[in-house]
């Protein structure tokens, strides 16, 4: 039996995917940091077999999970065409999360991104596609990703990635993810990801669904225009270290991203109330203090506090006494940003 193992991160959005068409295309660009410290590490086992159709055993930390099992075999059989190797050996995947499952932040960026580098790495241990060493497998590993979840495309890169057509982003592409570390100023190398758990409990409405939703929302032309022109201010703030207009575009994207879930058709809420009381005491003490802290959301609850390294004993004394109370029972996760995939 053969076997490969790849550890993979999350990623937080800053211009947000949102919305999609055909095959898992993005209906706007979308820019990301890279995390470091959630990830997931997937072992793929694999051997011969007669063909006859996807062979799965798929475990998650050592353990049977059926629910899990169904969308991994979904996901493998409609890329056999591209890959019909798979068809030709009996397949096993562990898989595992460095944060609990049911912390509430998003896992299936990480865990896609680990899946479909083990894929491509497979294909190259058989001599069938580009080896890691070469920006092909990169681009493919993203590709697949793209298939499995959308968001998952862009954890394949170091810093920072950028995903979807613009003609503000050379070589982009609706089909995967491009690095874009390359463009971040030392300061943003440096940034901190706390993120505020508000609520472990399962989202109402999937992120898959929400998409869905944007197809009928009167709002969507005026979102997909915004969020180019918000790109188009970021790219530059990025590269010039400007925190102020970082901030300002990271904070409209994530309420613009929840003013399209309550007013999609029909209309759900996936904020709570703590989630606004964080918000506003992020906003009252940024103004106290000049100091540039600024929060995002990704699909749910949780806020994810952005800030540079050097303010970490500034924002300390602040999240003990102040933010960590409205966070279900004190969670929270202190992640940055990180160096990407590294195979194991
Ligand atoms: O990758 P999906 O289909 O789970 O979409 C997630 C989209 C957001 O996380 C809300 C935003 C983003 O760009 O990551």
């Amino acid at each position: 039996m053969n076997q490969t193992c790849w550890k993979s991160p999350s990623n937080i959005a800053i211009i947000k995917y949102w919305g999609k068409y055909g095959r898992q295309l993005p209906k706007n660009a979308s820019l990301s940091f890279t995390l470091s410290a959630a990830y997931s590490q997937t072992t793929l086992r694999y051997s011969p077999k007669a063909k006859g159709g996807i062979q799965l055993r798929f475990l998650f930390e050592g353990q049977e999970k059926p629910a899990f099992a169904q969308r991994i075999q979904g996901f493998l059989e409609s890329i056999l065409e591209e890959l019909p190797f798979l068809d030709e050996y009996a397949l096993e995947l562990d898989s595992k999360n460095s944060f609990p499952h049911s912390a509430g932040i998003a896992s299936s960026a990480s865990s896609m991104s680990a899946l479909a580098l083990c894929l491509c790495d497979m294909a190259a241990e058989l001599g069938l596609g580009p080896t890691s060493d070469q920006a092909e497998f990169w681009q493919k590993a993203s590709y697949f990703a793209r298939l499995g979840s959308g968001s998952a495309c862009r954890s394949l890169y170091p810093m920072a990635a950028s995903w979807g057509e613009s003609k503000q982003l050379k070589g982009s592409s609706n089909l995967w993810a491009s690095p874009c570390g390359e463009l971040l100023h030392d300061d943003f190398k440096a940034v901190q990801d706390t993120i505020l758990l508000v609520s472990r409990a399962e989202k109402s409405v999937s992120s898959t669904a929400g998409h869905k939703l944007m197809e009928g929302n009167p709002f969507a032309p005026l979102r997909y225009q915004l969020a180019e022109e918000n790109l188009g201010k970021l790219l530059p703030a990025l590269q010039a270290g400007d925190w102020a207009t970082f901030g300002q575009i990271a904070e409209e994207e994530a309420l613009m991203l929840h003013a399209l879930m309550m007013t999609s058709r029909p209309s759900y809420l996936l904020m709570q109330p703590n989630s606004l009381a964080l918000i506003e005491k992020v906003r009252d003490w940024r103004q106290q203090t000049k100091l540039p802290l600024y929060f995002t959301l990704d699909a749910g609850p949780n806020l994810h506090l952005l800030y540079p390294k050097s303010m970490q004993p500034k924002v300390q004394p602040f999240l003990q006494e102040e933010l960590l109370p409205l966070c279900e029972n004190g969670g929270h996760l202190a992640d940055e940003l990180g160096c990407g995939p590294e195979k194991l």
